[in-house]
C-alpha cells in the first residue's frame, strides 16, 4: 500500500463555499489515520479528493510521493467504503464481494476470487451468508459486505466514509475492534472518517481534526484528548 499526502488542498464548490481550506496531513504506509469532525467539516470532500471524484482548487495529493493531483480516479486505485451502503441488491454476497476483482481491467482468475472473497468474509465473520442475496442481509451485515467489497482488494489506501455510523452502539464497537484487527493484519493503509471521538480514539493511530474545512489538530488519540479540542 501506499503513503498519502495532502499538501495545501482546497476545495472550493460553487465558487464560494471553501469546502476544504489550506489542508496538510500525510497517512503513512500501514497506518490507521482517523479524519475527525462534525457535520459539513469537510472529511466526505477529503476522502472524495484523494479518490480523484473531485478536483482541487489548489494544493497537491501524493501517493508514495507521486503527484497523482491531477490523475484519474482508476489510475490511483484506491477503494472507497461510502457513507450509505451502496450493495448490489440483487447480487449475492458472494458476487458482491467478488465485483471489484471481476473488472475487466484487472482480470483475477476465478480461483484467486474464490480464496479471497472467502478469507475476508471469514475475517468480517458473514462467511454463511455468502449465498444471500445483499437484500436478506441486516444493516450490520450490510455494512460487512461494504467493507468486506473494498478489503478483497489491495489498493493505495482504503477510504472509508464513516462506515459504522447507521448501526447500533453494541454492533457498532463490536465491528470497531474488528476492523482494527483487520487492518493490522493485513497491514493496511486506511484513511477513516468520523464524527464520533470515542470510535476515532479506539481506532487511531493518528487522529486529524477537521473543523471548517481546516486542520485544527494532528496527533495521536493520546495527544488529542489531553488537548481536549472540543467543537461537539
Ligand atoms: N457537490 C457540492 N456542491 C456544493 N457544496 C458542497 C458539495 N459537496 C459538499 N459541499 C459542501 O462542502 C462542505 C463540506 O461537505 P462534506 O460533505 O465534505 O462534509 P462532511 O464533513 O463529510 O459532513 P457529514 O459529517 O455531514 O457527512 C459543506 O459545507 C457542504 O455543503
Ligand atoms: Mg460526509
Amino acid at each position: 500500500m501506499s503513503t498519502v499526502e495532502l499538501q495545501n488542498v482546497t476545495k472550493i464548490f460553487d465558487k464560494t463555499v471553501k469546502a476544504l481550506d489550506d489542508i496538510s496531513f500525510t497517512v503513512k504506509d500501514a497506518e490507521f489515520f482517523v479524519l475527525l469532525g462534525p457535520t459539513g467539516a469537510g472529511k466526505t470532500t477529503t476522502l472524495r479528493a484523494i479518490a480523484g471524484l473531485e478536483k482541487v482548487d489548489q494544493g497537491k495529493i501524493l501517493f508514495d510521493q507521486e503527484d497523482v493531483t491531477t490523475a484519474q480516479p482508476a489510475a490511483r486505485d484506491t477503494a472507497f467504503v461510502f457513507q450509505q451502503y451502496s450493495l448490489y441488491p440483487h447480487y449475492k454476497v458472494f458476487d458482491n464481494l467478488a465485483f471489484p476483482l471481476r473488472s475487466p481491467l484487472r482480470k483475477v482468475p476465478e480461483e484467486e476470487i474464490n480464496s479471497k472473497v472467502n478469507k475476508i468474509a471469514e475475517m468480517l465473520k458473514i462467511s454463511n451468508k455468502l449465498n444471500n442475496k445483499a437484500t436478506e442481509l441486516s444493516g450490520g451485515e450490510m455494512q460487512r459486505v461494504a467493507i468486506g467489497r473494498a478489503l478483497v482488494r489491495d489498493p493505495n489506501i482504503y477510504l472509508m466514509d464513516e462506515p459504522l455510523s447507521s448501526l447500533d452502539a453494541k454492533l457498532r464497537e463490536s465491528l470497531r475492534v474488528e476492523l482494527k484487527k483487520i487492518q493490522l493484519n493485513l497491514g493496511a493503509t486506511i484513511l477513516y472518517v468520523t464524527h464520533d471521538q470515542a470510535e476515532a480514539t479506539t481506532m487511531a493511530d493518528q487522529i486529524g481534526v477537521l473543523e471548517n474545512g481546516k486542520i485544527a489538530q494532528i496527533g495521536s488519540p493520546e495527544e488529542i484528548y489531553n488537548n481536549q479540542i472540543l467543537f461537539m
